[in-house]
């Protein structure tokens, strides 16, 4: 039976995670997995997974050798009436372009804390990313099995580093270290768990009255109310409104590892999270949800599968019904083609994707006339408007070290370049020589020098510049900066111009000296260093 994309889109949750390294992400996602009956019985299959990525492909295994993830997989499962599509995002900050891009796939995020240590610095450039995007999201204080800070000192810390008002739906009772339960402040219910074995099995909950937790909990139990109480006289209440314009936070406290508070948090998503609206165009109307199909590309990826070097185009469906084998347009080339090899994705595994509704997200094998940003749809043309660039501020040189490997040194650097893994400037008299790869955090530099020896076979050199800082210009100005001392002009294949600058004490002289010259800041410039 055809169901109704406006129907389906109501069940759907489509959000991201977003951390610090070792918050506890991986182990969340999978207890959610858990949760939503994905795993089967026991958790553990996500490490399995991450076990074969190796094997499947050969760059991650940077990943493993880092301890970092840096590649971003999408997983489906049901939870109740609801489709639940969760975005995985890079850990690292120097790839937030990458999370950006996630985000735009996403409805709302779920920022993981450590509750020993609070907000950590990455988890602090993610979460402006987030605001960059206006996306809401929800915060889950994890390991509370284990020594932490005092829950109202965290919510301090929330308030105050990321200016949002936390709003605690959960409140733990028991000390970090010895966490016994939480009370839901929207029900007043304190459910208190139980250990299972490494968390394996969704933890067993107890609903226990007031009396009994007074003499089971002694103390916590009655820390736990006055803390309650404090809130409430505050009025610190889960707020839909300010929720949704990123205002105030919705706080959950857990253990993913032990499954304490992870069901609450996945309840909190479905009521929470706003499930798929239609989605803004270039050209400020909206799409509804029942218009044709349409979907935005929001990451290339290439070289997922060693076996067959395929390169994928993640879609969220942003309109319509999804269906495998129907031919859409490519926006960008006005292209036809065939969406006969549509996947769905589970991590590393894949599925063919039969049909597919708003928020749900497709991978497209091989449809390599799609770029990030770009729209595909059936029917009436949709566009969706410009994803921004972030400023590059890491500027290194880069040359093939066996000359014979020109030509899959070229291949590998134009991949790069589409999928938006990094940025690719060239100028004029060097060519394709030896282009400058611009990078917003310097680990995009090992990833690329990674990628282009083992993927495409082409080892590289890199070589430092003088750069340090790039505006967005145009021709005109182009001539005169070029003729600038301290300054050059480098285009990249879109067509798009950077000026790029010694220091930015030079660029500020220019200015003040040539206000006439057009150089525009771009996103996520300083501020978010
Ligand atoms: P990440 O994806 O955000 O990087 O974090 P990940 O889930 O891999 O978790 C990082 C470490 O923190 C892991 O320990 C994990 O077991 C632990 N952890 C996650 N959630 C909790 C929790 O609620 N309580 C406690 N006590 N620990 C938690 P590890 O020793 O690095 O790995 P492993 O050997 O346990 O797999």
């Amino acid at each position: 039976m055809v169901s109704d994309p406006r129907t389906e889109a109501s069940r759907r949750r489509t959000f991201a995670i977003i951390s610090h390294p070792d918050a506890g992400k991986t182990t969340l996602t999978e207890k959610f997995l858990l949760y939503g009956g994905a795993l089967g019985k026991e958790a553990g299959s996500v490490k399995a997974r991450e076990g074969r990525r190796s094997a499947t492909s050969d760059w991650m295994d940077l990943e493993q050798q880092r301890g970092i993830s840096i590649t971003s997989t999408v997983l489906q499962f049901t939870y109740g009436d609801c489709v639940i599509n969760l975005l995985d995002t890079p850990g690292h900050r120097d790839f937030s372009e990458d999370t950006y891009r996630v985000l735009a796939a996403a409805d709302a995020a779920v920022m993981v804390l450590d509750a020993a240590k609070g907000i950590e610095p990455q988890t602090l450039k993610l979460f402006e990313v987030c605001r960059e995007r206006e996306i809401p999201f929800l915060t889950f204080i994890n390991k509370w099995d284990r020594p932490g800070k005092a829950p109202l000192e965290l919510l301090d810390e929330i308030e105050e580093t990321l200016v949002v008002e936390p709003t605690p739906l959960t409140w733990p009772v028991g000390i970090p270290g010895d966490f016994r339960g939480v009370i839901h402040r929207g029900t007043g219910v304190y459910t208190r768990f139980e250990r299972t074995a490494r968390g394996s099995t969704i933890a067993p909950e107890e609903e226990v009255d007031a009396e009994r937790a007074a003499i089971d909990d002694g103390e916590w139990w009655s820390a736990a109310v006055e803390e309650v109480d404090l809130l409430d006289g505050v009025g610190r209440v889960v707020d839909p409104k300010t929720f949704l314009a990123g205002e105030s936070t919705p706080v959950f406290f857990g253990s993913a590892l032990t499954n304490f508070g992870v069901r609450f948090l996945l309840d909190g998503v479905v009521d929470l999270v706003p499930s798929p609206a239609p989605r803004q165009l270039a050209d400020g109307s909206r799409r509804a949800l029942d218009a044709p199909f349409s979907g935005l590309v929001f990451k290339v990826q290439a070289g997922m599968d060693k076996a067959h070097r395929d390169r994928i185009a993640f879609v969220r469906v942003c309109s319509g019904r999804f269906e495998r084998g129907i031919t859409a347009i490519a926006e960008r080339s006005g292209r036809q083609f065939s969406t006969k090899y549509a996947q769905t994705m589970f991590g590393q595994d894949r599925d063919t994707a039969d049909e597919a509704y708003p928020g749900d997200v497709l991978g497209l094998v091989n449809a390599n006339d799609l770029r990030v940003g770009d729209a595909v749809y059936v029917g009436e043309p949709a566009s969706f408007p410009p994803l921004p660039a972030f400023a590059p501020e890491h500027f290194m040189r880069a040359r093939v070290t066996d000359t014979s490997k020109f030509k899959q040194f070229r291949k590998g650097v134009a991949q790069l370049d589409e999928e938006g893994a990094i940025q690719v400037l060239r100028d004029e008299d060097l060519g394709d020589q030896a282009p400058v790869l611009a990078a917003v955090g310097p680990m995009q530099f090992e990833v690329a020098t990674y990628r282009l020896e083992n993927e495409f076979g082409a080892p590289v050199e890199l070589s430092a510049t003088p750069y340090t800082i790039a505006r967005r210009t145009d021709d005109q100005s182009a001539a005169k900066l070029n003729a600038m001392q301290g300054v050059s002009v480098l285009s990249r294949a879109d067509g798009t111009l950077l000026a790029l600058f010694e220091s930015k004490y030079w660029m500020d002289r220019v200015l003040r000296d040539h206000p006439e010259l057009t150089l525009e800041r771009m996103i996520a410039e300083g501020g978010l260093n």
